[in-house]
């Protein structure tokens, strides 16, 4: 099967008519900690094994995507018109399966780490791509269609379609409907990656290459499958049971094995220099010496170090250039306060880990509203799939937690814009104490300000990285529908409510 008959299969009869003035989407970078060597279908992508991998939160690529009003492809990345690459011709055959006749695209890359050195970026930006032409075409495919026309990129985009961990499963369909990336769900605030960059060179050889060359000629190749396998097993209970020893030992073995079998290609693949083996003794000295470091690499020098957040000072003292990445706080938003009953601010501590040990802490809920024939209507934010909790449920315009030198009004104003791209006055109506506990362990305990404004604006650019989908209800629609599929809404939108409708009575 070819990658056409693919994208034909998925897309059905999607048209290509009425778009956007623009599609736009963000994806993370994903690091594997079991990694994906060596495809058995080469024009699909397919891999051999399964893999496994951590998405680095809001680190990654965002991309804009319009139709061109000139007959050809235009190709920015960081602001720079970027002509006749090997990437932007891998880009470009990759448009080609989503070009009606005539049509060219204007593509414009945000990234923030460098291209084709093995950091993983054209995994994030096949993954933001497609999502971009989704919401240009407005298909309104779901993740995992998206995750498959992603892996049609490149491999590994098929897991930078979710945040925290994912499993990207090998399949056996040959025409790889099977074979795309699962998130699995769980969150470890603690965890951190430390990006080391040896060298920004482009690598001399690709990973699609060198994977064709272990896979033809590495005689240790056979026992990789049986590797990963392993790996995979003990990977998923180390992330089960937070046992950061066992996980981060996992990745570091998975990822020399991964090595030493290229070394054993013919010739051999070497990504690593004297450098890279330099950082590998620190890593392995720090260790021996008491603070728990690992690393991964990839197909590249550089490495990615795995650490707890309680090991940074230290981390930092030996690698002082170190990028460190908390892949599961969200930086617009990580510290919480937390109060006691009467909302007297005693404390402030990271949004997950509040959420993770229940503590009490301080959140809004902002209403926007209209008056439409008579009747009121409510802007309703269709949460991410993928956010730390409640994803792909329907709730308030937009709820969260003031930062602790922030008071709730301006808090709830910065929000909305960055959440729905909204502006409006706001009126604090009432308080409410909430709690939930959600089938991931996080939970809710929150002393949530209710707050309520109104716009005459009619559609929003809403920011994807945070919301699915918006939409405008009546008020007697969602008290009944509120009754009849209270499943589809967040557990705090009736209690949220309720004030609301207290106040206006
Ligand atoms: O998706 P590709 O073709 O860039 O290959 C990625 C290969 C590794 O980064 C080395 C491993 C992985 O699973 O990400």
């Amino acid at each position: 099967m070819n990658k056409f008959a693919v994208v034909e299969q998925i897309l059905q009869n999607k048209p290509f008519t009425n778009p956007r003035d623009e599609g736009h989407a963000f994806a993370p970078i994903n690091i594997a900690l079991c990694k994906y060597w060596g495809k058995r279908d080469e024009e699909l992508n397919l891999p051999m094994t399964s893999s496994l991998s951590i998405s680095l939160g809001s680190k990654g690529a965002y991309i804009r995507v319009t139709i061109n009003t000139k007959p050809k492809d235009e190709i920015y990345i960081n602001g720079e018109l970027i002509l006749n690459t090997e990437f932007v011709k891998s880009l470009q055959n990759f448009l080609d399966l989503f070009r009606p006749a005539k049509t060219f695209y204007k593509t414009t890359i945000t990234i923030d780490v460098p291209i084709a050195i093995g950091l993983a970026s054209s995994a994030c930006i096949y993954a933001a791509l497609v999502q971009a032409l989704n919401h240009l075409y407005r298909w309104q495919l779901n993740r995992t269609r998206l995750s498959i026309l992603a892996r049609l990129g490149s491999g590994s985009a098929c897991r930078s379609l979710w945040k925290g961990f994912v499993e990207w499963r090998v399949g056996t369909s040959p025409d790889g409907m099977d074979s795309h990336g699962f998130p699995m769900g769980h969150v470890w605030p603690e965890l951190r990656i430390g990006l080391h960059v040896i060298n920004r060179n482009k690598k001399l050889i690709s990973s699609r290459e060198a994977m064709r060359r272990t896979v033809a000629t590495a005689k240790l190749y056979p026992s990789w499958p049986t590797k990963t396998a392993k790996d995979l097993v003990t990977l998923k209970q180390a992330i089960r049971n937070q046992d950061f020893k066992l996980l981060a030992e996992t990745a570091e073995t998975n990822a020399l094995t991964m090595h030493a079998i290229m070394r054993n290609a013919i010739p051999p693949i070497i990504y690593t220099l004297p450098e890279t083996i330099q950082a590998r003794k620190t890593i392995w000295e720090l260790r021996n010496t008491g603070t728990p470091v690992y690393f991964t690499q990839d197909a590249g020098p550089n490495l990615k170090l795995l650490f707890l957040e309680s090991e940074t000072k230290t981390i930092r003292e030996a690698f002082p250039e170190l990028e460190i990445i908390a892949p599961f706080s969200n930086p617009e938003n990580a510290q919480v306060i937390l109060v006691d009953e009467n909302d007297k601010a005693i404390d402030t501590k990271e949004k997950l880990i509040a959420h993770q040990q229940g503590h009490l802490h301080r959140a809004f809920s902002v209403f926007i509203m209209r008056k439409r024939d008579n009747s009121i209507e409510m802007l309703l934010q269709q949460r991410r799939e993928d956010k730390y909790h409640s994803g792909n449920l329907w709730s308030n315009t937009c709820c969260s937690h003031p930062r602790p030198d922030e008071d709730i009004i301006s808090a709830a104003q910065r929000r909305l814009q960055e959440e729905m791209n909204c502006f409006a006055d706001l009126y604090r109506v009432g308080k409410f104490q909430y709690f939930a506990k959600f089938a991931n362990g996080l939970i809710e305990n929150e002393l949530d300000h209710v707050l309520v404004g109104t716009t005459e604006k009619e559609s929003f650019l809403v920011n994807r990285r945070e919301v699915q989908d918006y939409k405008w209800m009546k008020l007697s629609v969602l008290l009944k529908d509120l009754q009849h599929n209270p499943d589809k809404y967040t557990p705090w939108l009736p209690k949220a409510l309720q004030i609301v409708l207290a106040s206006s009575s």
